[in-house]
């Protein structure tokens, strides 16, 4: 029987031929995977023997890595903001650099709490209105049900003190999105919408929205053929912004001004190499409103912040 040392070297080798950059710690998730195991204790037990069915799942599973598959949708699992999610080629897979957005969304979204529970005086956040934010593109939900699921951790009660309406135009990642949601116990409070954008009528009487978010769709056009192999499996829609990547931030843009409330704010996730553009497309559409771009971790300009001004 082959033990997990002897396993790990052949696929590592195979995996590095057929072009992953990351072929030894493929190999170790893709092993713990086909064991049901973490891949501390993959790492950590090199000399123990592994049976036969789970040798022909792990085989399974390089194969289809030498494809060129992404590990997620081999394991049909995605860890983001400290959860797991589903995934699968219904959806795009949430990306760590995404989980700013989130962080970004929190903040915006307990401020303008606090200040509700302000001006309500002694009813606090049950005597204000909600905070109605929604997730534009919402894919497999992993931005609105990270979000969700960090309000709760701060007592943020779903559907009273906040409302999330996560929309997307794929039917297939809605379903994905409402699985994740029910899986996380967030669905109170969220409404999945399938809609170019934003639905005709916002939901809950068509209050504007507080806190817009949006990872749209941002690489050009004529870069989407350069990507990685493993972009291949994941749906274009969810990838192509069109000529300069802005197609879809543009047209979300230009529905803000009749959605969004006075004080409100929409955060997009863009390209690194959107830093200028993105403002700047911003402020043709609406010269009176604040934007900025914020880095991230690596200093990448990746969060263009885009605030109505108030009355
Ligand atoms: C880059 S993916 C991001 C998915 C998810 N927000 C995330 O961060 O993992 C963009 C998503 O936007 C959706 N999308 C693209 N154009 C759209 C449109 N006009 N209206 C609604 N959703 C759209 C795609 O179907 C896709 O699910």
């Amino acid at each position: 029987m082959a033990t997990i040392g002897d396993l790990l070297a052949d696929a590592t080798d195979r995996l590095r031929a057929a072009g992953s950059e990351t072929a030894r710690l493929d190999a170790e998730v893709l092993l713990g995977f086909a064991v049901g195991a973490d891949r501390t204790a993959i790492v950590a037990h090199r000399e123990a023997p592994v049976g036969v069915d789970a040798a022909s799942r792990f085989e399974d599973a390089v194969r289809r890595r030498e494809a060129g598959e992404p590990v997620a949708y081999i394991r049909g699992i995605k860890e983001f903001h400290g959860l797991a999610f589903v995934a699968d080629a219904r959806a795009l897979i949430p990306r760590p650099e995404t989980e700013g957005l989130v962080d970004a969304a929190l903040a915006e979204v307990m401020i303008r709490l606090g200040r509700r529970s302000g001006e309500a005086g002694r009813g606090g956040r049950d005597g204000a209105d909600p905070v109605h934010v929604a997730d534009v593109g919402t894919g497999g939900g992993a931005v609105a049900v990270a979000l969700a699921a960090a309000l709760r951790a701060r007592r943020v009660e779903m559907g009273r003190h906040v409302t999330i309406l996560a929309t997307d135009r794929s039917a297939e990642a809605l379903d994905l999105a409402r699985e994740n949601a029910v899986s996380h116990a967030t669905a109170d409070g969220m409404r999945f919408i399938e809609a170019d954008l934003l639905p005709p009528v916002l939901p809950d009487g068509g209050a504007l929205l507080d806190v817009v978010l949006a990872n749209l769709p941002y690489v050009r056009t004529d870069a989407i053929d350069g990507l990685p192999i493993a972009a291949s499996f994941e749906p274009r829609a969810a990838l192509d912004g069109g000529e300069d990547g802005l197609d879809v931030v543009r047209a979300l843009l230009e529905r803000l001004p009749d959605v969004l409330a006075e004080d409100g704010v929409a955060l997009f996730e863009i390209g690194a190499d959107q830093g200028e553009s993105a403002p700047a497309a911003v402020t043709e559409l609406m010269p009176d409103w604040r934007t900025s771009v914020a880095p991230d971790l690596a200093g990448l300009p990746r969060l263009l912040r885009v605030e109505r001004p108030g009355s």
